[in-house]
């Protein structure tokens, strides 16, 4: 309940509307517990006393009241779901924003379907919440006051037997509620489950058709989706339970009231039309009793999913700026490793102890088997990933001193792989830089090589490309993140295997883009073909975590190390 209260701080901007949808949902309720009132009127007033006045006052009263009835009806549906709507979008944008800024290593760790069906599902149920549950809490509650207060005023002996049974039902709704509670979890994770399978295996659908794993796909949704039914079936199995249950009771409390209140009337302690009212009011008691339980097992379901969504806002940023970060200057482009060791899990370092240095303008190229730990290397320069041990400075500025955003700004990634959007070409490129012109988008797209084959694609630069790009290839695709990089004009720049998907043909273009955009910056290559970094001003061959060796193509082809075995293997044993 703690977590619903500060669900309840997220309506705090709505507290107008809230207070008015409170007073509407209240004024239809006691429409409600006026009926009862009018039918003992009607009883003993106009049928056994014959008062014809009483019976025009019950006819406008009866009218009266269902028109305001549905004014208020009107006015509560509409204020408490405006209330949900806004309270579900804040939040949206609440969870959105945190994983924006949530750092790499929680996306290392979780999927993206797990990721999709916070945000998507249990926002909703945040809804359900809020709106449908809090309409019926406030709305059933009033009803159950009202009416055992008029119950009372009507015959409190009476009152008091009809409700021994009460706590009997809450103490039924307390142990159902809590299983609901405990399933509604089982059945959220097996959705997500769902979902992430789904999104899994279509996202790789042509790894799944190239192996011929339809099959061996489709077996693997049939389990999830039966572990998906058999969750929902147990949660069928225990909303079906409960509801009989109350109503069970509900029936005895009845006939105990005819029972006693038969007795009374008969004895000339009470009036028929009070009896009939009294068990009018105990027959809607009965309503909002099945209600509120029911309520109650939502809320529990929804609460879960509220856990979940306050466990993701309250994540921690493990990545975030100090205090007193400062802004990183325009950067000359020194980048210094001292003594740097980092693991992506604890106890389990990908880097020991990793010294080097790049001066303003350089080039510096690592070279090394898979799994090497390169791209860590690549990795820890923007912050990525903060490093377990020594420091990395640019300029002398530490990374971990400055703000993250302006570390990030002065560094170029190209990746192996681009990602794209699925939006225009000319918007994927001026991702590089929003304010670009036209005019800078195309020039950095010519400086890219992209320039002629964008200008042959149906629209041009205003092609909309497909989902991750699909209908580009891979050659076109870096020339684009090449272009992106170039209109952000980094003074750093990172290329971690950028050419390594490509063919040979489009590998020279892009090479000959990457050699351009290299130009006056810092670069940072990393390469699978060593013809590539000849040039390199520094090579490091970085092997299990560690720089084995490091000087420039000649120095290292000399030592006969770990590097001149590579050479070897690509030159086909030539010498130079
Ligand atoms: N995101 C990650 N989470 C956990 N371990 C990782 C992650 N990325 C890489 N590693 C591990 O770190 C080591 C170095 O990987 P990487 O730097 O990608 O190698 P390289 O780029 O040289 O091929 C490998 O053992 C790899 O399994
Ligand atoms: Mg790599």
């Amino acid at each position: 309940m703690k977590n619903y209260k500060r669900l309840l701080k997220y309506m705090r901007p709505y507290m107008k509307q809230f207070a008015l949808a409170v007073i509407c949902i209240i004024m239809a309720a006691a429409a409600n517990l006026y009926l009862p009132w009018i039918i003992k009127d009607m009883i003993d007033k106009v049928l056994a006393d014959k008062d014809m006045q009483m019976l025009y006052l019950i006819c406008g009263g009866i009218v009266v009241v269902f028109l305001l009835r549905g004014i208020f009806f009107y006015g509560q549906s509409y204020l408490v779901s405006y209330i949900g709507q806004k309270v579900i979008i804040d939040v949206r944008e609440v969870m959105f924003r945190k994983f924006q800024r949530m750092p790499m290593a929680y996306f290392d760790r979780h999927q993206t379907g797990e990721t999709m069906s916070y945000i998507t599902n249990d926002v909703q149920a945040i809804q359900s919440a809020l709106v449908d549950q809090l309409i019926e809490m406030v709305t059933e509650g009033s009803i159950l006051i009202g009416s055992i207060v008029f119950m009372f005023v009507l015959d409190w002996k009476l009152s008091l037997l009809t409700l021994i049974v009460i706590p009997l039902v809450g103490q039924a709704m307390k142990v159902f509620g809590r299983k609901l509670k405990r399933n509604g979890t089982v059945i959220q994770e097996r959705l997500a489950d769902i979902t992430s399978l789904l999104q899994e295996s279509i996202s790789s659908i042509r790894v799944v058709k190239s192996f011929v794993r339809e099959q061996y796909e489709i077996d693997r949704f049939i389990r999830q989706n039966n572990l998906n039914f058999q969750a929902a079936m147990k949660n069928v199995q225990l909303t079906s339970l409960l509801t009989p249950s109350v109503e069970f009771l509900a029936a005895i409390s009845v006939t105990v009231i005819i029972w006693f209140g038969g007795y009374e009337v008969i004895n000339g302690y009470m009036t028929a039309g009070a009896l009939v009212a009294f068990l009018t009011y105990a027959v809607n008691l009965a309503n909002p009793v099945k209600r509120l339980s029911r309520v109650y097992g939502n809320l529990q379901r929804a609460m879960a999913a509220v856990d979940r969504v306050f466990a993701v806002i309250d994540l921690k940023e493990t990545i975030q700026d100090k205090p007193d970060a400062k802004v990183l200057p325009e950067t000359k482009g020194s980048v210094v490793f001292d003594h740097v060791s980092f693991g992506y899990k604890e106890g389990q370092l990908a880097l020991k102890d990793v010294s080097l240095e790049a001066k303003p303008g350089q080039m510096i190229a690592f070279v090394g088997p898979s799994g090497a730990g390169k791209s860590t290397i690549a990795n820890l320069i923007p912050r990525f990933y903060e490093v377990t041990e020594g420091a990395i400075r640019i300029d002398g500025f530490d990374i971990r001193d400055v703000t993250v955003a302006s570390l990030r700004e002065q560094i170029g990634i190209v990746p192996q792989e681009t990602m794209l959007f699925s939006t225009t070409v000319r918007e994927n490129i001026r991702y590089g830089r929003l304010e670009a012109t036209d005019e800078e988008v195309e020039e950095a797209a010519r400086a890219a090589n992209a320039d002629v084959f964008i200008r042959e694609l149906p629209k041009g630069y205003d092609t909309e490309i497909g989902e991750r790009g699909m209908n580009l290839s891979g050659g076109q695709r870096q020339r684009m993140a090449i272009a992106r990089a170039i209109l952000k004009n980094p003074r750093i720049l990172i290329l971690d295997e950028a050419t390594s998907a490509l063919d040979t043909e489009s590998e020279k273009i892009v090479q000959a883009a990457l050699d351009r955009l290299m130009v006056g910056r810092t670069s940072f290559v990393i390469a699978h073909r060593l013809s590539t970094i000849f040039a390199a001003d520094q090579i490091y061959v970085i092997d299990g975590g560690q720089v084995l060796e490091q000087g420039t193509h000649e120095e290292l082809l000399k030592k006969g190390g770990l590097y001149s075995h590579l050479y070897s293997i690509q030159f086909g044993g030539e010498k130079t």
